[in-house]
């Protein structure tokens, strides 16, 4: 099902696996139309099936990625790039390794890098030399958060180093032997990256997502809620499955 809700475009689907499919459809559909894009990538379980999808049509010759460029979002820090918890693992493991993206066109904040200010104003460089993001792909936290902008008292703009909220760090420790393993800080792209993209895909999946998801759309525009701010962005597309969209209608 397709509406417009408070001014977004909102996709609703049965399950995970044709929201999968949507996404990866209007992520090649852009990349077909700007073979050069701009891409600004997320990681998460929610974006597993979509990247499956990219890999598949990608194999059937049906997207090129020759010409495309990436920023991902976030990267925990410091965190040993080899680690398979690393989101530099997670994008080769997903996506990297099995498209024809050049690396030299792939970016992740140096999650080894010495100086984690410096590592964050070089990436907000790289960025705006490229004009900014075309497309910027999002999941979303159970408490709202995109990239690693966690809710607090205000909206930041630039890549920042955060340190991550404790329901984030339980919410991840799934991925963990145990919490304790979890990476207490991140690097982030901030508000600026993201609400100057041209369009924005938002995906959620299951329950968990619920309450963030209709906070998103119709709640009070908040940075206790970092999701919100999207009700000031003009291009807004969130799919959703029933799950995650079960406070909507
Ligand atoms: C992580 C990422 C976010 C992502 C979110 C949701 O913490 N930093 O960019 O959107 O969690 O993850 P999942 O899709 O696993 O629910």
């Amino acid at each position: 099902m397709e509406c417009f809700l408070n001014n977004t475009k909102v996709f609703i689907d049965e399950n995970y696996e044709e929201l999968s499919l949507r996404s990866a459809q209007i992520i090649k559909n852009q990349v077909d139309a700007v073979p050069g894009t701009v891409l600004g990538l997320a990681t998460g379980s929610t974006l597993i099936g979509t990247y499956d999808e990219l890999v598949r049509l990608h194999k059937a010759g049906e997207v090129d990625f020759s010409k495309v460029v990436s920023f991902n979002l976030d990267e925990y820090f410091p965190i040993k790039k080899s680690d398979n918890q690393s989101y530099y693992y997670y994008m080769k493991k997903h996506l990297f390794n099995h498209v024809n993206i050049l690396a030299e066109n792939t970016h992740i904040p140096d999650s080894e890098a010495a100086d984690y200010e410096a590592e964050c104003a070089a990436y907000e460089e790289k960025i705006t030399a490229h004009g900014g993001i075309d497309l910027q792909i999002l999941g979303i936290g159970n408490n709202g958060h995109i990239g690693f902008n966690e809710p607090g008292d205000a909206f930041i703009s630039q890549a920042h180093y955060v340190k991550l909220d404790e329901s984030t760090i339980k919410a991840n420790s799934r991925f963990f032997d145990n919490e304790n393993d979890v990476p207490k800080h991140a690097i982030t792209v901030g508000m600026r990256t993201i609400m100057t993209a041209k369009k924005i895909l938002l995906l959620a999946s299951g329950e968990k997502k619920a309450e963030a998801i209709f906070q998103t759309i119709h709640g009070a525009i908040t940075p206790r809620v970092p999701a919100s701010i999207l009700q000031l962005h003009p291009n807004v597309t969130i799919i959703a499955d029933k799950e995650a969209a079960r406070l909507l209608l």
